[in-house]
């Protein structure tokens, strides 16, 4: 049976609800083992899947675990996720300034994986900052400020748990049915109404096309639509990194620079403002327009930032201990002329060497080191200039391996 349905997936053909149960249940208990289920996913990878096994594949997902039930917070309840990047911390800003609206959001965020970072790494950058919050403290903190960020509860899709780690290993974490099915059961077992998915495309991204972004953004409007859900979809770059600092608690920094209305990284600033604004429009019923307003009123009245502070309180984090290394290095330019471009990966690959992200599982992160971009793309550059920091604890890795800046 087992073998049948890796061979049938191999050709190309459907399965049925029946077979990918057995298979993904049976990989969950333990008797489908990881080589099979490997296969199995690298068949799903090169043949994609039907509409049909994406929806069966979602319910498999979602019934493999607990919901959560929100529905006694009156309004719309609102989250968010991202496909994953380098820099992308626009979860700490836009909670805050979305909450701060009287949108309630419940956001369980991920860890990193390869060369992204992950929500939940950044925010244990703040010394205290609890992450591991349960059901009941979760419904309690949402009652009480409107705001909860921590990690998924370990009952939430277990199934996406261990799927997601084979991918991680297998070369099968960009398969659009897979990113679908793990993004949306996650999205749909955490009690949201309405969810907004920024679909990241670029060199520091899982996809890097146009084309297959809005593949999944059409797939996960469709599964939104079998479960009555909302769903909106931005595409946005993962060329360059977002924002100027890379890095957890570097970031931390960064995102509360942009709450405080003291950011200079325009395209960040950009960003954040976009995705709250979808949420609070989705949130409060309320045309882009009316969104945007609020959404910069407040920031501007400090109304964002000082939901941020309750939340890191309420949480147990102190922003005040926060530590970046004292050790620094500034990379220059070594001609005149333009950037051209700073390629995502390629950063994302020094702060993981530099120890910000984990290359093993038993790896300790390294919350005070990172990169700070002195300069941006289109940035007339001097030789000599500053292009950027390093911000390290241990040793600098050979910088030759790693081309981020283009100047011409
Ligand atoms: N984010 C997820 O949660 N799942 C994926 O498969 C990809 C990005």
């Amino acid at each position: 049976m087992i073998i049948d349905i890796i061979n049938k997936k191999r050709l190309g053909l459907e399965l049925s609800y029946q077979e990918l149960d057995y298979f993904f249940n049976g990989y969950l208990n333990g008797d489908v083992a990881d080589y099979q289920m490997s296969s199995l996913l690298m068949a799903i990878c090169i043949n994609g899947m039907s509409d049909e096994e994406i929806f069966a594949l979602t319910k498999i997902f979602i019934d493999s675990g607990d919901t959560l039930d929100l529905s006694f917070i009156p309004g719309n309840k609102v989250d968010k996720h991202s496909t994953g990047g380098i820099g992308d911390k626009t979860t700490l800003v836009i909670a805050p300034i979305v909450a701060s609206l009287g949108v309630s959001v419940v956001k369980m965020s991920g860890r990193g994986l390869g060369y992204t970072g992950g929500t939940i790494d950044k925010l244990e950058s703040i010394p205290g900052f609890r992450i591991d919050l349960d059901d009941s403290e979760i419904i309690k903190q949402v009652s009480d400020i409107g705001v909860v960020v921590t990690g998924q509860t370990k009952d939430l899709v277990p199934m996406d748990k261990v799927i997601y780690a084979l991918r991680d290993v297998t070369g099968t974490v960009s398969s659009i049915p897979l990113i679908a099915s793990s993004i949306m059961s996650k999205k749909i077992a955490g009690g949201a109404d309405k969810i907004l998915i920024d679909i990241k495309v670029g060199s520091g991204a899982l996809l890097d096309n146009i084309r297959d972004a809005k593949k999944l953004e059409e797939l996960m409007i469709k599964i939104g639509k079998v479960y009555n859900r909302e769903v909106r979809c931005i595409i946005s770059d993962m060329n360059t990194p977002l924002g100027m600092n890379v890095g957890n608690g570097l970031e931390v920094l960064e995102a509360i620079s942009v709450l405080k209305g003291e950011c200079h990284n325009q395209g960040f600033v950009d960003l954040c403002v976009l995705l709250a604004t979808n949420m609070v429009s989705m949130g409060l019923d309320i045309s882009m327009d009316e969104a945007e307003k609020l959404v910069l009123d407040s920031i501007k009245s400090g109304k964002a930032y000082n939901k941020f502070l309750d939340l890191v309180k309420y949480q147990r984090g102190n922003i005040d201990k926060i530590i970046i290394s004292k050790n620094t290095l500034e990379v220059k330019a070594k001609s005149n002329g333009v950037v051209e471009a700073i390629d995502a990966l390629e950063v994302g690959k020094l702060s993981l060497d530099l120890g910000a992200g984990k290359v093993k599982k038993e790896d300790k992160i390294d919350y005070g080191v990172g990169i700070v971009l002195n300069k941006t793309v289109s940035d007339k550059v001097k030789k000599g200039d500053v292009l950027y920091t390093i911000y390290y604890s241990k040793k600098i890795p050979k910088l030759d391996n790693y081309k981020i800046f283009t100047i011409k």
